[in-house]
């Protein structure tokens, strides 16, 4: 038995995650969880929300309130779609978290003793009328490029031109629109990560196995243009954790917070500690899961993110942790994930493109989207969501192959033996062959889920759900019956232990699905089949259950169409 820590990116907490974000990061982190969780492993698996940066501010401008009470709420949101997702989360944080605040404050101090952060005194664009340095968002004009007048002073929203807040014309703030705008002298601080470099270098090249996509990354930024580039890590903004040296003050540094991207990553380790907080559970608890010297030592973490997230999580992040000269634990193995795009373009939440995730449980149970995101996750490359691919993923898959199984098993028992397991009879040589074959695929699906290769995973499972059927079918019960009733009754034992065995094997996929198997099954055996031949005798002649309703509605092509042209256009973010 190991001890697993496993996070997955936190999302920002500007609005509700779409299907791309989900596929990308949570839904896979939970797969591996609810897997090691199965095989007997200690696990620690934690997410939170991201709640710092601008677009936060923003987000809870547009929607009238403080930012406080906009995240404190929007946590409430997401966690309650984390568990309509049924994401087992141990704890689902806030990098807001008290625990956040001071981690981040202890880590920045721990850098700045050691010569990793540099203050920097810029010229920056101040607002006299709103009595404040103005971030680069903050600021509007009009865009040299194309003329649009709403141009930010990051980016203009109509070309998607970068854009630095001196190129704007006519320039405003962004808060209140006064053009009372001077250049001042401020100070910030970077994290000096280029001094690292030598270091992550090596521990990059240290690490065995971990997925391309995520080392090349990595290995692009240490190494092209001028290789890894040190960081700004403050920002001009109310809200998010104050610029402190570990509880001191930090001179020059007054009114000025953290850049959301130094305090986010920190909240992996805060989250633990508000983990045992809410456990009821002491320091020593959480400890044990990030200090190497408390017992972290034999902890295997693994992380969950889009490519987008991987430079912070192999290089900043490990900079932070390194820089600070304490034995936090480093990350042992990052799987990264491509993007999911949205019939054709890309699922986007600033234009409400695509399937978000409250809308997706409003037509159809988890279990849908869990198998079909998951079976078609993009690891290799990009993956596309269409509906008509969506609509085959399901009908086929889960109702078809899987949910058909369960029901011919338990209908045909239930009409010629009854609703118990039936006695009798010796294993076919049909069955035989089918041990054969789910001896050699579970391996594999092991072996895939061990490694999380999720596509290959989920598709060993497909072909261990068309292995029941196919069995079925050639032992073809409902013809033996009428000559040899033992021979029916053991095929059929055998096919309902089978449909046990996919509960089982099926959950972390498919938890809601396995949990109506094993209800419907009167029991709570959940072990890994790791002796296939005791798993298929886990229900005895004379074991009971019940005939469970269909597992799995069809989507016909009328609904298709619906839900098609229903998500066709945006929503409003
Ligand atoms: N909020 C970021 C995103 O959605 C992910 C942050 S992950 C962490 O892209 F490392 F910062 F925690
Ligand atoms: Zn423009």
């Amino acid at each position: 038995m190991a001890r697993i820590l496993i996070t997955s990116a936190i999302p920002y907490i500007n609005g509700v995650k779409h299907l791309g974000n989900l596929v990308g990061s949570q839904l896979p982190a939970d797969l591996y969880a609810r897997y090691v969780r199965a095989r007997g492993h200690e696990v620690l698996f934690l997410c939170a929300t991201d709640e710092h940066g601008t677009p936060a501010e923003l987000a809870a401008a547009k929607a009238g309130m403080e930012v406080a009470e906009y995240c404190a709420r929007m946590h409430r949101v997401q966690a309650r779609l984390a568990q309509g997702f049924r994401l087992s989360f141990d704890h689902f944080g806030r990098s807001s978290s008290p625990q956040n605040h001071r981690l981040t404050q202890h880590f920045a101090g721990r850098l700045a003793e050691n010569g990793y952060i540099e203050e920097v005194t810029e010229r920056q664009v101040y607002s006299v009328a709103d009595g404040r340095f103005l971030p680069d968002r903050y600021i509007e004009g009009t865009c040299p490029n194309c003329g649009y007048e709403k141009a930010r002073g990051d980016q203009c929203e109509n070309c998607t031109k970068q854009l630095d807040p001196t190129d704007l014309i006519d320039p405003r703030s962004a808060i209140s629109g006064s053009t009372d705008l001077e250049v001042r002298q401020t100070k910030h601080l970077y994290l000096r990560q280029s001094l690292l470099k030598d270091r992550l270098d090596a521990w990059i090249d240290g690490q065995t196995g971990w997925p391309i996509l995520t080392t090349s990354i990595a290995k692009k930024w240490l190494h092209d243009g001028d290789g890894l580039q040190d960081r700004g890590i403050t920002r001009d903004l109310d809200w998010g954790v104050p610029v402190k040296k570990g509880d001191a003050d930090w001179p020059g540094m007054e009114g000025k917070v953290f850049y959301v991207w130094f305090d986010a990553p920190i909240e992996y380790i805060a989250c633990a500690a508000e983990w045992a907080e809410a456990q009821g559970l002491g320091e020593a608890a959480w400890r044990r899961w990030w200090r190497t010297d408390e017992g972290a030592d034999d902890v295997r973490y693994v992380q969950f993110m889009g490519k987008d997230n991987v430079p912070f999580h192999t290089l900043s992040f490990p900079a932070t942790i390194m820089g600070s000269g304490e034995p936090w634990k480093l990350v042992d193995y990052i799987k990264s994930f491509n993007y999911l795009t949205y019939d054709g373009g890309q699922f986007s939440t600033s234009q409400g493109r695509g399937v978000f995730m409250d809308q997706a449980l409003e037509l159809l149970p988890s279990d849908y989207w869990r198998w079909w995101l998951l079976a078609n996750a993009p690891e290799s490359g990009d993956a596309e969501f269409t509906w008509e691919k969506f609509q085959a993923g399901v009908n086929k898959d889960l109702a078809d192959v899987l949910g058909n199984f369960v029901s011919r098993v338990t209908k045909f028992c239930r009409a010629k033996f009854g609703e118990e397991v039936p006695a009798g009879g010796e294993m076919s040589a049909a069955g035989r062959a089918l041990v054969g074959e789910l001896t050699e695929r579970l391996a594999a699906y092991t072996a895939h889920m061990e490694a999380i290769e999720v596509r290959k995973a989920a598709a060993e499972l497909r072909a261990v759900w068309v292995a029941g059927n196919e069995f079925l079918q050639g032992a073809a019960p409902w013809t033996t019956i009428k000559e040899d009733r033992d021979r029916a009754a053991a095929d059929i034992r055998l096919a309902l232990n089978l449909v046990h065995l996919y509960a089982v094997i099926s959950e972390p996929f498919l938890p809601d699905a396995a949990a109506r198997l094993l209800e419907a099954l009167r029991t709570d055996r959940r072990d890994w089949p790791d002796d296939l031949g005791a798993a298929l005798e886990a229900l005895p002649p004379g074991h009971g259950f019940v005939t469970p309703e269909t597992l799995f509605a069809k989507i016909d092509d009328a609904t298709r169409d619906e839900w098609a042209s229903r998500f066709a256009g945006t929503r409003a973010a």
